[in-house]
């Protein structure tokens, strides 16, 4: 049985073997990989009581691979399935706070005081977001300052799990969107986290640093947080048109299995425009595929 670690490094082995062998993508199958694998989602069950929330972070290190799109979307279609959801905003670009219509850069108070400041609680800097349910823990660029400042606090890696304590009762869910990084709010992330999500461009240079990313999710649940499970794997920005595309996606699956959510968020200019609208694509744009697509993930993750 190949570790996790294992699978994802014979995942990486793209260009010299199999299916990617000689003109890239030519033995493709022409069917759609991501369609093949479909089948019909259990329809959630309504909750009577809130909390205590599961707590996900959403990671890799690769830039602009939609995390920060997934933890606005996933959010609000889990609302709409009547759930309480709190978003951390853990990157000092702080797109997730711009992305739900948050002036982040004018704010005096952010993640950075409730992380930093003993007399700072993560329920003084939360925000409500227009959508009734979905609240949000914004950040801007002072959070850069916390990845230095943390190194000399005694438990630095756990700062982030301690904050939570005081909140997670009111939410059944909590989603972290981490910066395109390994280093220590991403590892404050993930020692706070039960599951991670680790949304996945679907070409061949995101697949390169899926080994590093769950080594150091191996390393974290070894070292600091034995609960950590790698909840689901998210194929975003697919393109079932490209032969590139379907052969990438169907190499994760083969290396990941029944890891790999059967949702696949497709590649639509929708999601840039519900960044510039500052609102969930749910609430932009109702009956897109793209809305669907969430609302199906929202399925699996409340089935997990
Ligand atoms: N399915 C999609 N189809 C088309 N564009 C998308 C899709 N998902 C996200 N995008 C766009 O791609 C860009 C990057 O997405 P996003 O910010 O969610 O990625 P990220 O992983 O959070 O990036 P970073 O690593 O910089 O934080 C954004 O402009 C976003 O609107
Ligand atoms: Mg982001």
């Amino acid at each position: 049985m190949p570790t996790r670690a294992e699978a994802a490094a014979s995942a990486v082995t793209l260009p010299s073997q199999g299916a990617f062998d000689g003109e890239m993508g030519a033995p493709a199958s022409r069917v759609d990989p991501a369609r093949a694998r479909q089948r019909p989602l259990p329809t959630p069950k309504p909750l009577s009581s809130h909390g205590p929330a599961r707590i996900i972070a959403m990671c890799n290190q690769k830039g602009g691979v939609g995390k920060t799109t997934s933890t606005i979307n996933l959010g609000a279609a889990l609302v709409e399935q009547g759930r309480r959801v709190l978003l951390i905003d853990l990157d000092p670009q702080g797109a997730l706070s711009v992305g739900l219509g948050v002036p982040a850069l004018q704010l005096d108070r952010t993640i950075y005081n409730a992380l930093m400041e003993r007399q700072t609680s993560l329920a003084d800097v939360r925000l409500q977001t227009r959508v009734p349910g979905l609240d949000l823990v914004p950040s801007n660029i002072d959070l850069s300052a916390a990845e230095v400042q943390l190194v000399s606090e005694v438990a630095r890696e756990q700062t982030l799990l301690r904050v939570l304590a005081g909140v997670r009762s009111e939410y059944d869910y909590v989603l972290i969107d981490c910066q395109p990084s390994l280093g220590l709010l991403t590892v404050n992330a993930l020692t706070a986290a039960q599951g991670v999500i680790i949304p996945l461009e679907c070409e061949y240079f995101s697949l390169r640093g899926v080994a590093l990313l769950v080594d150091t999710i191996d390393k974290v649940k070894e070292r600091l947080n034995p609960s950590l499970a790698i909840d689901g794997i998210l194929a975003t920005m697919y393109d079932a048109r490209t032969v590139h595309c379907r052969e990438v996606f169907s190499r994760v699956v083969e290396a990941f299995g029944d890891t790999v959510y059967q949702t696949v968020i497709q590649r639509t200019v929708r999601f840039p425009e519900t960044t510039v609208a500052g609102q969930p694509i749910t609430t932009w744009a109702p009956t897109s595929t793209g809305a669907g697509a969430y609302r199906d993930l929202a399925k699996e993750v409340l089935a997990q």
